[in-house]
């Protein structure tokens, strides 16, 4: 069974929570008064609201979601049901302990909070799966059910007696016996030899954090306790509403806008049927600029699209702030709307908010929402939401196209990542996605769209691969990219790669085979500069800066494309060319700056800059495109607040505002155009 997101119109809407309001009637008439005012069509409900849903163990009552479904019926319009295991009634948490979480220093947690549960406790999986049971069979024939959301937020992990043995049970079935533990966790070092499974613990910092094997394999046991968590709770669903797809919100840090690494999203991809997760960039804030932003976010936008390779959802924005960056500031006038068509740009099915009414106390009372506290429909936020709606309702059969085809991906993985942020060594700040975000950077500025692939997947597809800082290879990957190169593929790899295999034990001897004929070269030494140290390199007859991290390399075999101009490695080579069967490699040993990298991906990638009716001056502009075979669309975004310049070579149809443009064209500051080009 193929669970697609069925929808004919852009979904618009957010997290709602009547509950609380449910001895109040007018406020949930209002509610829905306003909903139509702002061309809102979607709500997603029952998130957080286990306690009303089952008030007493094994006392279910769904009316009041019935009246919330009647209504949205009534209004032509989609829910998104949420199950509640994010959060539990406290009469669960005080018949059965267990299910609360403990830390890593073993302290039980109390009642309350949310994400607060074990992930294998028994019991928790047992009452999960029941109420999502009764959910499904009451909700079955409802048409405007589109989307199952399962829980909020994944993450987090659990030290009890049960995930320890959990534990010590993955462990036994990845290494079989001790010995072969023992190995992969190198612990003849400092005396650590288990001999006997239940020595074996997870990391703490009351024993032992600094096992690079314990450390990863626990992060890998997580994933798939979450994954098995997951599992259990779909299971009732896929069977009973086999049609409806099943998601749940990712998330991504701020301010950098990394994805969430508490535990694999590549993995835990595969088991859900679509892909959404929580969008809360600090615009405006004091130390980047909103076109930086803008573009890292774009960059985010691409790594969510690409866990599925299909269309996803933001499903949470915020109309106008939240409650929880370090400052909280206001979007300024035309952000919401500049973000909101981002979403879009990259791939969304919609634009959808955390929260459609602000709860009136607790915890998250004065974050932002659709509809506030006082004037409701007098707000910025509510104005601005209003515009998305209509925004929205223009562009509406967008919502069957694609986000265009990329030949290029960059490689992520989240062993790597792990067990590099983990190693004691280089430097404190490793900057791995700030390295991405400045590979992507030409990409973006030159409108070529750009995927990401984890170790697993398919790369024939791509012209390039971009693959910086891969610590972590596995035998099976190096074998991969061998083959990819030999079969015409171009690859960029960076220093500090190759460096540990699956296990995180280094590479004995000599770096592997299969890197250095994709390179032609092996890295000897790496030099880490402090912070305000930097070295140059020279190429094509200019110096660049280069800092962080400079690697000396041996046995060169391939073209010198730039060499270092000062220091012990004073004319070494810095960043190597080398034909391996019908592709190349590139590699890059030292951390250059975008002035070297724009210039360096110039080179050899402007093959790949798209032929489009559209041309722009600057990268402050963003050019996304979403096709299907008889249309395509071209979002066009300003993320400055000075005017953008476009040209256009040929009549494309201004959807936004319903006419035809050619020529020179100006954007306001944030402002957006859509076009679109019949074929
Ligand atoms: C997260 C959660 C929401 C809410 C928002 C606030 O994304 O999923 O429940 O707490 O943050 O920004
Ligand atoms: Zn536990």
């Amino acid at each position: 069974m193929k669970r697609v997101l069925d929808i004919n119109q852009f979904l618009h809407g957010g997290d709602y929570n009547p509950e609380q309001w449910w001895d109040e009637p007018d406020v949930i008439n209002q509610d829905f008064a306003l909903f139509k005012q702002a061309k809102i069509n979607t709500v997603t409900v029952g998130i957080f609201s286990w306690a009303k849903l089952e008030p007493q163990e094994g006392n279910y009552d769904f009316s009041w979601l019935d009246e919330i479904f009647n209504r949205v019926k009534k209004m032509n319009g989609y829910v998104i049901l949420a199950t509640p295991s994010g959060a539990r009634p406290a009469w669960l948490a005080q018949k059965y302990p267990e299910v609360l979480r403990t830390d890593n220093r073993g302290n039980k947690r109390g009642f309350g909070g949310r994400h607060n549960h074990c992930l294998t406790s028994s019991i928790y999986r047992k009452k999960v799966c029941e109420i999502n049971t009764k959910l499904a069979e009451h909700f079955v024939q409802r048409k405007s059910l589109v989307l199952w959301h399962i829980s909020n937020e994944y993450s987090g992990d659990c030290y009890c007696d049960l995930c320890k043995d959990a534990f010590r049970k993955w462990l036994k079935n990845k290494y079989g016996d001790l010995a072969t533990l023992n190995h992969a966790w190198w612990n003849t070092f400092w005396s650590h030899t288990y001999n006997d499974w239940s020595q074996v613990n997870p990391p703490s910092p009351l024993s032992e954090m600094g096992n690079k094997g314990m450390n990863l394999d626990w992060k890998r046991f997580i994933t798939d306790q979450t994954i098995s968590f997951i599992d259990n709770e779909t299971a009732p669903l896929k069977k009973i509403t086999p049609n409806i797809p099943v998601t749940t919100n990712m998330m991504a840090g701020n301010p950098l806008m990394d994805p969430f690494a508490g535990f694999d999203y590549q993995k835990v991809a595969r088991h859900l049927d679509f892909i959404s997760w929580d969008s809360y960039p600090a615009w405006s804030n004091d130390s980047q600029s909103t076109e930086e932003l803008g573009r890292n976010v774009g960059l985010i936008h691409d790594f969510f699209r690409s866990l599925k390779h299909q269309n996803f959802l933001v499903m949470e924005n915020t109309p106008s702030r939240v409650n929880w960056h370090n400052f909280d500031r206001a979007k300024r006038p035309g952000m919401h709307e500049l973000a909101s068509l981002q979403d879009v740009a990259h791939g969304s099915q919609g634009v959808l908010y955390f929260q459609l009414r602000a709860s009136r106390g607790s915890s998250e009372m004065f974050h932002g929402a659709v509809i506030e506290h006082r004037h409701p429909e007098k707000t910025r936020a509510f104005k601005d939401v209003t515009k998305v709606g209509k925004d929205l309702e223009k562009i509406s059969p967008i919502v069957a196209t694609n986000y265009a085809k990329a030949k290029v991906a960059i490689v992520f993985s989240y062993d790597s990542y792990w067990a590099l942020q983990d190693a004691e060594s280089y430097s404190v700040n490793k900057n791995i996605w700030q390295t991405i975000q400045k590979h992507y950077r030409y990409f973006y500025d030159h409108d070529i769209p750009v995927d990401f692939v984890s170790p697993e997947d398919e790369f024939s597809q791509y012209d390039l691969l971009i693959d910086p800082m891969h610590f972590l290879m596995s035998k099976s990957y190096l074998e991969k990219i061998d083959n990819y190169v030999k079969n015409g593929g171009k690859i960029v790899g960076t220093y500090i790669s190759g460096v540990v295999d699956e296990n995180d034990l280094a590479y004995m001897n000599e770096w592997p085979k299969e890197l250095q004929e994709i390179y032609g070269l092996e890295p000897l030494e790496t030099d880490v500069l402090y912070p305000g140290q930097s070295n140059l390199i020279n190429f094509e007859g200019k110096e660049y800066p280069v800092y962080d991290y400079c690697e000396t390399l041996i046995n060169c075999t391939g073209k010198v494309l730039a060499t270092y101009t000062t220091d012990f490695y004073q004319n070494i080579p810095a960043v190597v060319e080398h034909s391996h069967g019908a592709g190349k490699g590139y590699y890059l040993a030292c951390r250059t700056d975008y002035s070297f990298l724009g210039k360096f991906y110039e080179k050899i990638a402007s093959e790949l800059v798209p032929e489009i009716p559209i041309t722009k001056f600057n990268g402050r502009v963003s050019i996304q495109i979403r096709e299907n075979k008889s249309e395509k669309n071209w979002f066009v975004q300003n993320f400055s607040d000075k005017e953008g310049k476009i040209e256009l070579s040929c009549e494309l149809v201004n959807l936004l505002e319903d006419v035809k443009d050619k020529g020179t064209i100006s954007l306001k500051p944030f402002e957006s155009k859509v076009y679109k080009l019949y074929r």
